[in-house]
Order: C-alpha cells, then structure tokens, then sequence
C-alpha cells in the first residue's frame, strides 16, 4: 500500500483551514493508504512560545484527530517528538540543503520580516528541513497538506532527490546499504475545495492561528454562540446574492466554499441552493451547517478527553509503530552517509 504522512503544529486551536485543508482528507484516506498523521510539537517552538499552551495543545490536537474521524486502528497517531529520528534526520539533511532554498521560502520571509530577520530563531529558517524529515523518513507517497505547504513540499522533493544524488545509487551500494535509493520523492495531495480556507474578516488573507483576531477564523472547538457570532460578524459586500468566481468578492466566495465542504454539496448545488439569498439570509444558514458538522466532532472530543489514559496508550502505540519506519529509513541514511553503527538508546 502507498503512504500518506501528514501533520498540523499544535498552536493555539485547530481551526476550519486545518480542518478542510488536511484533516477532513486524512479521513478518507486512512481508508485506503497506510497512514501516519502526527502532531508536529517540534515545528511549534519556531515562534516564541508558552510551555503550558504547547503541552496542552499537543493533546488537544491528537485528541482532536480522533474526533474528526482519525481511527487509531487504521492509521498511526503520534507526537513527533516522541520519535527523535525526526530531529536526527533534520541534522543529516540541513548539511546538505543549500541555505539559498531556505531564505526562498514564503512563510520564512514573511514571519521574519514581521519579527525581525536577525532576532527570529535559528529554527524559522530551518523549519522546511524538519518538515522535510517528517516525510522522508517514512518513505512517504502522498502528502495531503493545504495550499499554504506547497513550496515546503516542493523543498522535500528537492532535499530527497539531493540526497539520492548525493549518497545514493552507487555510492549507497558501496558503503553497504539495503537500499540504495535512499528517500522517496514525494507528491503533495491538495483539496480541489477547502485548500485555502480564508479569514472571515478579509477575504484575501488566509485563516490562521496566528491572526490576532479570534473573530477571523472558526476554531474546531467553538462553542455555538461564538459560531453563529463570528458568522454574523463575518465581513461582507453591498453586491445581491451569492456568486463563486466574483473577484470583487473573495468574502462570497469564501463563505460558499465553506458552505459547500460542510454540507457536501456542488458548486453548482450551492448556487441552487443559496445563489439567490442576500447575506442575511445566507449567514445563519451557513452558522447552522457549520454547527451541524463541528457539533459530533466536539461531542467525540469531549469523549477522549475524559479517558486519558487511552488517548496515551494510542500515542505510545502510534510512536512505536512509526519509529520502526522511521529508524529503517535513518539508519540507511546514516549508513550511506559514513556514520558508524553503534548503540542506540
Ligand atoms: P499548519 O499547522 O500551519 O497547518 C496544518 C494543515 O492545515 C493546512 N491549513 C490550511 N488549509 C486551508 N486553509 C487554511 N486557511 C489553512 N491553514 C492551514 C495546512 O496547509 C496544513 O496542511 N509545516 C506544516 C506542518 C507540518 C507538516 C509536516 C505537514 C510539519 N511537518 C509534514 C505535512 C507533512 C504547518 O505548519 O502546517
């Protein structure tokens, strides 16, 4: 079976971008794929953080897979940190990734200019090397990810065919390897709807954890009244009814994508749908779809919450089952690399 890894950083709460940029997909894909899906913590420390708020929201993220459908009998939850291979493999591969890809990357240039490029941490710029090792280490095929990951997903299928070239073929062969093509290169998988999920109160800024404002994004765990609040407070425009593809009007066509994910439907079934209805109207319909779908998701939340000792046992079993992969691979690295075999833990 092919593989699929993917990962969400526990900061502050999980949100709807998360949701139907990844997580929702993950679902249908544990199905057929052999699925690992962890809770990148190592990725939360790039930014200046709080120890308590990180320990909390690392569980409330595994917790939250689960409830969104993640099943622990199909695929591997873990926390990335509790398989260090990650951080060893990041070491291994930012020898050999050009400090040029890096400084290229998007989310570098626009998190340090905000913070100051000499004072952001090391890590902000070596970030995609880590991410890069989160996949590569499980000889991952499929990277479900939202649109904002794409250029990291491109710097993983560079780091890998680098590394290939670099150690593997021939040279992995002499230096004894079982596998001489070192990493598989891998495909990002991206949404056709739900891929750029946008803040409610700017249609051109994308929903994030890190927007000041709380009333921008519909966290997972919103109770209903701040659902049917932040909807209602959502940023409109003085245009009659509802239209997709408006340029004028990224707020519409932001409220209909969510509309049509929650509730399933076409493109073309929402405009039957909605098409005709002026804001108000629409508004609390869209509030009732969002609670209708997040409600089971907050009820089985609650639920594995309360049983924490399972929710651990899944972890553990998640992280052993990932470490045999992901050692199998670093093992061969470092082989190929000249790292002599030794004790290990
Ligand atoms: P993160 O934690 O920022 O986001 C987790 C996932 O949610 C998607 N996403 C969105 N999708 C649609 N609309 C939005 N507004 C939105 N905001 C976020 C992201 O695309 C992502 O799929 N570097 C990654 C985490 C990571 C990772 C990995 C992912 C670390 N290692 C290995 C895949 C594989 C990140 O910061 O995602």
């Amino acid at each position: 079976r092919q593989r699929v890894l993917s990962g969400v950083q526990p900061t502050g709460s999980l949100h709807l971008g998360n949701y139907l940029g990844a997580i929702r997909n993950w679902v249908k894909l544990q199905e057929e794929y052999d699925t690992f899906f962890c809770v990148v913590d190592l990725h939360a420390i790039t930014m200046p953080h709080e120890p308590r708020a990180l320990l909390d929201a690392t569980r409330s993220s595994a917790a939250l897979y689960i409830a969104c459908g993640i099943d622990p009998a199909k695929a591997s939850i873990f926390v990335q940190s509790h398989v260090p291979a990650h951080t060893e493999l990041a070491w291994l591969l930012s020898c050999i990734t050009p400090i040029g890809w890096l400084r290229k990357m998007i989310q570098f240039k626009e998190k340090s200019k905000k913070a100051g490029a000499e004072e952001v941490g090391t890590g902000l710029l070596t970030y995609p090397v880590l991410m890069a090792s989160d996949i590569l280490l499980y000889q991952t095929d499929l990277v479900p990810v939202g649109e904002d990951q794409r250029q990291h997903l491109e710097l993983a299928r560079d780091v890998a065919e680098r590394t290939n070239y670099l150690f593997g073929g021939k040279k992995a062969k002499k230096m004894g390897c079982k596998h001489t093509r070192l990493l598989k290169v891998p495909e990002a998988l991206i949404p056709p709807a739900g891929a750029r999920v946008m803040s409610l109160q700017d249609g051109t800024s994308k929903m994030s954890k890190s927007a000041e404002s709380d009333l921008s994004r519909i966290n997972l765990l919103d109770p209903t009244d701040a659902i049917v609040q932040k909807v209602k407070r959502a940023k409109t425009d003085a245009f009659e009814g509802l239209e997709w593809d408006n340029p004028e009007r990224p707020e519409a066509r932001n409220l209909l994508t969510i509309y049509q994910c929650v509730t399933g439907l076409s493109r073309e079934e929402v405009l039957a749908d909605v098409g005709g209805m002026r804001w108000g109207d629409f508004k609390p319909r869209l509030a009732d779809a969002l609670v209708a779908h997040l409600q089971p998701i907050q009820q089985r939340y609650a639920e594995v919450m309360r049983d924490e000792g399972a929710l651990d046992a899944i972890l553990a079993q998640g992280a052993d089952a990932a470490a045999v992969e992901a050692y199998a691979t670093l093992d061969n690295v470092r082989q190929a690399m000249g790292f002599a075999a030794g004790r290990r833990r």
